[in-house]
């Protein structure tokens, strides 16, 4: 009897194990692909870290770079933070626990004593903190080369920000678009001044491939009638891949030396997953661990996008494993992007008005 339940269990894992495969990969030959790490057309993989696919930037890299990295305090973004650092870039990281931004500054000084990190607080569920944070950072004059939006939030429970809208679509999303929008001209305004290209990094996920298109209603993702969390997450990756599409259309239109690009990290064993616990999904990772990305591979996507020679003047574009990648139709529709822009902007003026 215990045998059999066993093989039951097993059975049932390796089950799930393959359809969580097949989804997130897609196909069988991207599968064997990813598996084994094989190297796409940029020479990098999805085994590659985030230190090999910077490592020919180092000498080649303009000096003085200014990052901002959101989300920098765990997971992929701290590690993020640590390896532009190591390469010279110097980091403001914005945070909502102080303690933690101290924290991670220190291990970095601790590997690299000469690095330069700035923090500065920020709730990115709040448009109120998110413009108490630019004005910060602009107060500071310092040039701002590149912007990695990288915080997220899985909320398990409908929860409502401050400003009243759902919180996952409000910090992954609705926070992400107000910061970028008060930091572009600054980011427009240092390329031109140093003939350095800008360059902005959206970290979306491949869940936003499950979003369908009548589950895509602007009003129904600021407050959700019924709300799943898994779908919430996934509409607002969605929103942020469409963001970045109609951003990169808009600068080019204004001839900005400055690109945006969309990421999916790969799947990672980090805060955002460990939120999830019980027997069922602590089983899963543990057979599945093989199939995960530690943090430094799924910090890789970013930071190749984000500085290696090879992305110069790629922009609109969607980026998994280090390298270009399809996203799904509705994340490629232009007059999507562009609605949802507007009614974006909209709604955020009127709320900074009142
Ligand atoms: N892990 C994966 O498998 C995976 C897969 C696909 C995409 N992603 C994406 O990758 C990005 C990084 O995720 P991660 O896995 O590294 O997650 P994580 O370890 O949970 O880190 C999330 C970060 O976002 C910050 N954050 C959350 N809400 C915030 C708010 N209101 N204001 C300011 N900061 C806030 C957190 O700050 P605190 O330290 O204060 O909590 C933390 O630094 C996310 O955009 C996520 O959606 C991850
Ligand atoms: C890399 O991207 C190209 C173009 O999108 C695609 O043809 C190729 O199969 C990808 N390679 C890997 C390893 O994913
Ligand atoms: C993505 O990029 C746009 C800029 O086009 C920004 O406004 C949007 O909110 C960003 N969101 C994320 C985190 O992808
Ligand atoms: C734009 O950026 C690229 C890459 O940094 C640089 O080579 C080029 O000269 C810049 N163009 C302008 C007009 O500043
Ligand atoms: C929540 O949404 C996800 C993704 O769209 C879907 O797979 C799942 O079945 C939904 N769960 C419920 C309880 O409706």
């Amino acid at each position: 009897m215990l045998k059999l339940t066993l093989y039951i269990c097993i059975y049932v894992l390796i089950i799930l194990v393959w359809k969580i495969v097949i989804r997130f990969k897609q196909n069988m030959k991207g599968t064997m692909r990813y598996l084994a790490g094989i190297a796409g057309q940029s020479g990098y993989g999805s085994k590659s870290t985030a230190e090999q696919v910077t490592q020919d930037s180092s000498s080649s890299l303009p000096p003085h770079l200014t990052a901002i990295v959101t989300g920098a305090t765990s997971g992929i973004g701290a590690e993020t933070a640590r390896v532009l650092a190591k390469r010279g870039v110097r980091i403001v990281i914005p945070a909502r626990d102080l303690r933690k931004a101290a924290q991670v500054k220190e291990n970095i000084r601790r590997e690299n004593p000469k690095a330069e990190i700035v923090i500065l607080e920020i709730d990115l569920s709040s448009f109120a903190s998110i413009r108490k944070f630019c004005t910060e950072f602009l107060s500071l004059e310092i040039p701002l080369n590149i912007l990695i939006n990288n915080a997220g939030k899985f909320s398990q429970k409908l929860e409502f920000s401050e400003d009243k809208f759902e919180m996952t679509f409000a910090t992954n999303y609705l926070g992400h678009f107000l910061l970028t929008e008060l930091l572009l001209e600054k980011m427009i305004d240092t390329a031109t001044q140093t003939g350095v290209q800008g360059r902005i990094v959206n970290v979306s996920s491949v869940i936003h491939g499950w979003v369908k298109k009548d589950h895509f209603s602007f009003n129904q993702m600021l407050q959700p009638k019924y709300y799943n969390a898994t779908r919430a997450y996934a509409q607002s990756k969605l929103a942020n891949i469409m963001h970045a599409n109609e951003l990169a259309r808009q600068l080019k239109a204004r001839d900005a030396n400055v690109t945006i690009n969309a990421v999916h990290p790969g799947i990672v064993k980090t805060g955002i997953i460990r939120d999830h616990k019980g027997v069922i999904t602590d089983s899963l990772f543990f057979v599945a661990s093989k199939l995960l990305k530690s943090t430094s591979q799924g910090a890789s996507t970013t930071c190749y996008v984000a500085l290696n020679s090879k992305t110069t003047g790629v922009s609109g574009r969607y980026f998994a494993d280090c390298n270009e990648s399809r996203c799904s139709a509705l994340a490629n529709d232009d007059s999507e992007a562009h609605k949802l822009w507007k009614h974006t902007r909209a709604l955020i003026h009127k709320r900074l008005r009142a």
